[in-house]
């Protein structure tokens, strides 16, 4: 009898323990195993996973299975190798990789099916590279026109950056290589960018500067985020309790790797506590001495960091291994490919959908080739390569395709091709400073004439000019937002020869366009196109592409305009910047105290003409659980396919606290045949009309009545429909 009691209380104990075992999904099993993991290691094997053994690499355990770690830049790029211990490059031959438009670009195409073919490459080609982490997205805000690394940021708006965030992040992961979201937090000027300290409300933290991380977190998985170099509040990012315990981790929940920017550490202890995992860039020679090597082994045994904290952060380093197959399901990782010609392709789509037409007055755009005798073919940036410049997202391409390449490739056997140089680059990079950008305004009168005499004896003078990477560059920010060089000089002489002048800005960040919008029927902001540059500029001027670009931040008539320069605080004093402006960042600025910008965010116009119609919602009165459905039809009513990005803001009139004159809050890119009408349907949570509220502490829609605006840019809203909040 007893043993028969025991036998069946054998058995039923064996069941439950079954089916626990059963219920165990993926991801508890990948976390037993983690945690065997860390219980075999000793302090110096898990500190070992906790920095760099190099400049790109950190150290696994032999022992126990664990492999070396690989990191490469770059947002727009796979890095080429650098040295382990020095920043030169390796001089690999396998290592010239597919570049593409840098990150306004694509932010310019309003198209997160473009971020997630990038995503899609960018993955494939790092997995060739044997990578596992690669340093982007850059997902700061474009908060002053002059910061020198806006060209690898987005917008200066949260939901678009958002948008192009998730869709890049998913599928560069689903390709076993993490995603590092850059640069957490508040980067958003280089000037001082190693200890400058920026203060901000927590408005403006929680309603522009967070959405970006929060949505490549939350949405978008992103597996490892990047500390900035900058201080938040006081304490450097790196060390920061409030954003990386409070915010990172016990608010979005993020269960991957805290890493510093290159150098970007500052102690042992209190970025221990404050949730730093993996120290990157050191400047110091021996690695053993790096914060977290042995500093860390010592303050652990000294009981100043809990061993519990580093088996949290060996944790959150094997989690990311096991999430990209470094470890457990080795055999079916992602192998990886280099520069198909997909990929190409891929770059070329991103340039082609990124330029925006800025001014195309008597339709001189799109050019017509068969009618045409000659063309000028004028400006630097017509020859000029970009994608080797930026500083840490410089790339060595496989090639890359200027302007004139492709434009004598080809129209060159049909119509006479003049080339003048136009002006010349008179800038220098210096890393550090932004004095290579002094003293390059001298006005060339020699380089002026000789375009003139081309123009002259031309059907049609294309400029191509802008920037380049001595002013759109990592480590500064540019001096002024004018056109350098003399050229609105040389576009001025060019103009009065030939009425048919055209003008493609070559560039990453706003610039002064007052001198030259009057002077010139046609614009093209056209960006760093990257590999397949010139053959999408071509397409563009030639019409074989329908320009679809949408600018992705404001163009201010002058600096003075744009908020952070108005309120004079960029880049502030005494190392210290406040953000003044608050929330009005970018358009929420210019709309709210009505300023008239140059071109406004979410401009930009086609070959073609659209019509916005039939604006609706599922219902007059929501309450505050309920997502609007928003629906209206975008119709091309031109002669040739085109694509209009339909905008939606919102604006909430009646509020406790000021908010911007409008918001955006949902888009969409609708591709359309002459004459072709479709519905979109775009929803909005309630809960997102919602500003932070100081007082609360927490985020607070009031009842009342809101304001859809439905528009092709937010200075051009063509409908509107007022619903209630209960
Ligand atoms: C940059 C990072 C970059 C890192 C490694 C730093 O200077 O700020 O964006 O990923 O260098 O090259």
């Amino acid at each position: 009898m007893k043993n028969y009691r025991l036998i069946i209380l054998t058995l039923a104990f064996l069941t439950v323990v079954a089916q626990a075992q059963k219920r165990l999904t993926k991801e508890d099993i990948q976390e037993q195993k983690i945690q065997s993991l860390v219980k075999k290691m000793t302090l110096q094997e898990k500190v070992g996973l906790l920095h760099a053994n190099s400049k790109f690499y950190v150290s696994g355990v032999k022992r126990l299975g664990i492999p070396e770690l690989a990191l490469s830049d770059g947002p727009h790029g796979v890095r080429a190798e650098i040295n382990r211990h020095n920043w030169a490059y390796a001089g690999w031959t396998n290592d010239s990789s597919t570049c593409f438009p840098p990150g306004t670009a694509l932010a310019a195409s309003w198209n997160p099916k473009l971020a997630y073919e990038r995503g899609i490459v960018l993955g494939e080609e790092a997995r060739f590279r044997k990578k596992d982490i690669l340093l982007g997205p850059g997902v700061n805000i474009i908060r002053s026109p002059l910061c020198g690394r806006n060209f690898e940021y987005m917008s200066e708006d949260p939901v678009l950056i958002s948008k192009m965030a998730v869709s890049y992040i998913k599928a560069l992961q689903s390709k076993d290589v993490a995603a590092s979201v850059k640069h957490w937090l508040a980067n958003n000027q280089e000037d001082h960018r190693m200890n400058v300290d920026v203060t901000m409300s927590e408005r403006a933290l929680r309603e522009i500067y967070l959405p970006g991380f929060k949505a490549a977190v939350t949405e978008g998985g992103a597996l490892t985020v990047m500390a900035a170099y900058n201080k938040f509040r006081g304490d450097w990012c790196s060390e920061n309790n409030y954003l990386d315990r409070d915010i990172l981790r016990n608010e979005l929940g993020f269960k991957g790797v805290l890493m510093t920017d290159w150098d970007a550490a500052h102690s042992t202890v209190k970025a221990a506590l404050a949730g730093l995992d993996l120290e990157m860039g050191t400047d110091k020679k021996d690695y053993n001495e790096w914060y977290f090597a042995n500093p860390l082994i010592k303050a652990v045994e000294e009981g100043k960091v809990p061993m519990s904290v580093v088996d949290e952060k060996v944790a959150n380093v094997l989690r990311v291994m096991f999430k990209t197959k470094v470890l457990g399901d080795v055999k079916s990782r992602v192998a990886g490919v280099m520069n198909t010609p997909e990929h190409q392709k891929a770059a070329y789509n991103s340039a082609a959908e990124a330029a925006v037409l800025l001014q195309n007055n008597g339709n001189l755009l799109p050019l017509n080739i068969n009618k045409l005798k000659s063309i000028a073919i004028i400006g630097d940036n017509a020859t000029r390569k970009h994608c080797g410049g930026g500083l840490s997202s410089e790339i060595k391409t496989l090639y890359e395709i200027t302007p004139l390449d492709a434009i004598q490739k080809k129209f060159g056997s049909s119509l006479k091709i003049n080339i003048a140089q136009g002006y010349e680059k008179q800038s220098t990079f210096n890393e550090g400073s932004n004095s290579g950008q002094s003293n390059t305004d001298k006005v060339d009168w020699k380089l002026i004439d000789e375009a003139v005499e081309v123009a002259k004896k031309s059907d049609v003078a294309i400029i191509f000019g802008g920037l380049n990477h001595d002013f759109d560059s990592e480590s500064f920010d540019r001096q002024h937002m004018r056109l350098p060089y003399g050229q609105e000089t040389l576009i001025r002489e060019v103009a009065k020869v030939n009425p048919n002048t055209v003008v493609v800005i070559i560039a990453g960040s706003p610039l002064e366009l007052g001198g030259i919008v009057n002077r010139v029927p046609s614009i093209l902001w056209a960006w760093y196109g990257g590999m397949e540059a010139g053959n999408a500029v071509a397409d563009l001027l030639s019409g074989k592409v329908n320009p679809s670009g949408k600018m992705p931040f404001t163009l201010p008539v002058s600096l003075e305009q744009s908020p952070a320069h108005a309120l004079g605080n960029f880049p502030g004093r005494d190392l210290k910047v406040n953000y003044e402006e608050d929330v009005l960042v970018g358009y929420r600025w210019f709309d709210t105290k009505k300023i008239a910008p140059q071109f406004p965010f979410g401009y930009g116009l086609s070959f073609t003409n659209f019509e916005l119609e039939a604006l609706s919602t599922d219902k007059n009165t929501y309450s505050k659980d309920e997502t609007i459905r928003v629906k209206f039809s975008v119709k091309n009513t031109g002669k040739q396919y085109g694509a209009e990005v339909a905008q939606l803001y919102v604006s909430d009139p009646v509020c406790t606290v000021l908010r911007p004159a409008k918001e955006l809050k949902a888009f969409e890119k609708v591709f359309l045949q002459p004459g072709e009408s479709k519905t979109v349907e775009l929803n909005v949570k309630v809960s997102d009309l919602a500003f932070y509220d100081e007082a609360k502490k927490g985020w607070n829609v009031e009842a009342g009545d809101f304001i859809l605006q439905l528009g092709s840019s937010s200075g051009n809203i063509t409908k509107t429909l007022k619903i209630t909040v209960k």
